[in-house]
């Protein structure tokens, strides 16, 4: 090596150098969703449908389908919430849906909760899970809750914790996706 390749590097002068724009701050806002949210919905699920085990759907659902659970549980008054982005982008998204199609379970929903991929780690799962609890109990459900996957969520896992969620339950190696033995971990939380 040369001599002068040992030399640091110099540096710009202050008035030459390029100054990085500053990150946009990560904002968002949480509302109920509409129909024109579901194509957006549906990238979300499906991405984790094809990629991961965090859902145990090893289908992607369509648009048809989207719409038929969002007017479902429209037509039962249960919340479905978006995060959308200041530029309208929908960043995740929030649902309950009914356990047991029986009336005598008429107060206790499953809820499950997805965000995009780069939207993930920032705060933003807590916000959402708890705006959805908030809902919960303004539509009068009493119980919530969550079946996770055993391994590869523990995200979710850690989530749920923070939010009061405790679990109930563990049934093992009841489900196979890509060629994979896997459990479930179940979760609730009273809504007060
Ligand atoms: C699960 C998910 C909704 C969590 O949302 P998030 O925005 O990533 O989580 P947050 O940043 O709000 O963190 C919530 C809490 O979990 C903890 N947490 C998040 N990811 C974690 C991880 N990988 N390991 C341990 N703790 C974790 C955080 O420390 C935080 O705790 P705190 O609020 O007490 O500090 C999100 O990661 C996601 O969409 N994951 C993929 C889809 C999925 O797994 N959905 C659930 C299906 S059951």
């Amino acid at each position: 090596m040369l001599e002068e390749e040992y030399a640091p590097a110099r540096r710009k002068p202050f008035h030459l150098r390029r100054i990085e724009p500053p990150e946009p701050p990560f904002a968002y806002e949480i509302r109920p969703a509409t129909a024109k949210d579901l194509p957006d919905v549906r990238a979300i699920y499906n991405h984790y449908v094809v990629n991961t085990m965090v859902t145990l759907d090893t289908d992607t659902k369509t648009l048809r389908e989207w719409r038929s659970t969002f007017a479902y549980v429209s037509r039962l008054g249960l919340p479905f919430l978006v995060a959308v982005s200041p530029t309208g982008q929908v960043l995740g998204y929030a649902i309950c849906e009914p356990w047991i199609q029986k009336r005598a379970y008429r107060w206790t929903a499953e809820e499950s909760i997805y965000l995009r991929p780069a939207s993930t780690g920032k705060g933003l799962g807590r916000a959402l899970l708890t705006a959805l609890i908030a809902a919960a109990k303004e539509a009068g459900l009493k119980q919530l809750l969550a079946v996770v996957a055993d391994s590869g969520a523990e995200s979710s896992l850690a989530l749920h914790a923070a939010l009061g969620f405790h679990e109930t339950g563990r049934m093992g190696r009841v489900a196979q996706k890509f060629g994979r033995w896997i459990g479930t971990v179940m979760l609730q939380r009273t809504v007060k």
